[in-house]
């Protein structure tokens, strides 16, 4: 199993380039799924929950190929199969998007209960839930959605709770069926909001995507298209947080400032300087130990749950005392634990983990639980004394591409063990 080995104490200086969003990504390659005309996706990052998409609708009869710079185009022309199985669903949650696109297109699904990342139980109530309201025969056995529909209806769906992906299926969902279909206290994500710029762009008729209160006209017909996936926003985050964890400069390129307004705040509260331009952002920490800050996690535009572990590493060596608040998930505080071994001083009270900083982390062989909790881990090795060695790293490589090569281009010490 691959791992990495850091060295830290470098002060990272240097540009970055910020792949696509993974998490836009993955709802339109499922989105591709609508049309029986070819799509073709540019921007599209290099990573295994892409490819394990990619995986996901070839088994379904799906053609994809890849052109240059990870371009890809999806035929979904000739599906035979509406199965999406257990062994790939198992390793990544957001496979629950094929369902709202393959129930709408062809009256039926059949998705395994998800799997993904072991944060909370993460249920998919309310994905189903909407899809009853729409008319939707939808049973849960032996561990499958199975979902039935001769044709769906537009339906008010007010969700109890914001959900992403969620919002996203439904989305989908809505985009064929008959009349009207309203989702209130939607998310407002700007990957919801890039889905629905693709479902438009293949004929659609959404409006309101970025607000809490989507409207879908349902159409009869979807065309090919092509389409260019938003920059991800939480890759540029860590990036700057490794910046201002080295007390370096890092400035992330081919980007979207306005996606990550809570978190340059947050990171203007650590004392660094922050300057934006169009499609970049700056950090610079000239060499300053970052000031503690309090988070405290919430939907978009709250501050984004898929930071809290790269805060709670930047918290573990600044100066103070810095309380973060998970709101979103149930434990999602694995890192913890980790970062503990590190010689992190960390109090976690229920949903609430008091982090008073150190001088200096050192270096011990650590575990990623998670996505997001090892790149935490991957930010406190680049500060630690020593060696630090992460084990499990294919947890990263489901969601930043190429971390070690870009990180090394910033002046990181880090490599890969096979
Ligand atoms: C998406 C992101 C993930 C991010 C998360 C929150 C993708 C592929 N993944 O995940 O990176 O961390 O949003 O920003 O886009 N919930 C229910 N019932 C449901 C659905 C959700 O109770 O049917 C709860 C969850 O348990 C959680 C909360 O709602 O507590 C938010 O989850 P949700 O927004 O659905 O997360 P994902 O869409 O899975």
């Amino acid at each position: 199993m691959d791992k990495l080995a850091i060295i830290g104490g470098n002060r990272l200086d240097g540009e970055v380039r910020i792949s696509g969003a993974k998490n836009a990504a993955l709802p339109i390659l499922a989105g591709a799924l609508l049309t029986g005309e070819p799509v073709t996706i540019s921007n599209v990052p290099h990573l295994m929950d892409v490819t394990t998409m990619i995986e996901l609708l070839g088994r379904m009869g799906a053609e994809a190929t890849v052109h240059e710079g990870m371009s890809l185009e999806v035929n979904a022309a000739r599906i035979n199969n509406c199965d999406a199985p257990y062994d790939l669903v198992r390793t990544m949650r957001a496979s629950i998007l094929v369902l709202g696109p393959l129930l709408t297109r062809f009256g039926h699904a059949n998705v395994s209960l998800p799997g993904g990342c072991a944060i909370g139980a993460r249920p998919v109530d309310l994905h189903v839930a909407g899809l009853r309201a729409m008319g939707a025969d939808v049973e849960i056995e032996d561990g499958y959605i199975r979902a039935r529909a001769e044709h769906l209806i537009g339906a008010h769906i007010v969700l109890d709770q914001v959900t992403v992906t969620g919002t996203e299926n439904l989305m989908m969902a809505a985009i064929l069926a008959a009349g009207e279909t309203i989702i209130e206290n939607a998310a407002r994500e700007p990957e919801v909001v890039d889905l629905a710029h693709f479902l438009n762009a293949i004929g659609g008729c959404v409006s309101g995507a970025g607000t809490n209160r989507i409207v879908i006209e349902g159409v009869e017909h979807l065309r090919g298209a092509e389409y260019e996936v938003l920059p991800d926003r939480i890759e540029t985050a860590t990036f700057l947080v490794a910046g201002a964890i080295t007390g370096g400069r890092v400035c992330a390129k081919r980007t979207r400032p306005g996606d990550i307004q809570a978190v340059l705040g947050k990171l203007r509260e650590t004392g660094a300087s922050v300057v934006t331009g169009p499609d970049w952002v700056e950090l610079d920490m000239q060499g300053r130990r970052p000031r503690a800050v309090d988070i405290s996690t919430a939907p978009y535009p709250g501050f984004p749950t898929d930071m809290q572990a790269q805060f709670s590493a930047l918290n573990a060596v600044a100066e103070g005392v810095g309380a973060v608040t998970e709101n979103v998930f149930e434990n999602r505080f694995m890192h913890v634990s980790e970062l503990q071994r590190m010689g992190a001083s960390i109090n976690l009270q229920s949903n609430t983990a008091i982090i008073q900083g150190v001088e200096q982390l050192t270096s011990a062989p650590v575990m990623a639980t998670d996505l997001r909790a090892s790149a935490g881990l991957v930010l406190a090795g680049l500060v630690a004394e020593g060696e630090t060695v992460i084990d499990r790293i294919y947890h990263i490589d489901r969601g930043y591409e190429c971390i070690e090569e870009k990180l090394q281009l910033l002046g990181a010490s880090i490599h890969r063990i096979v």
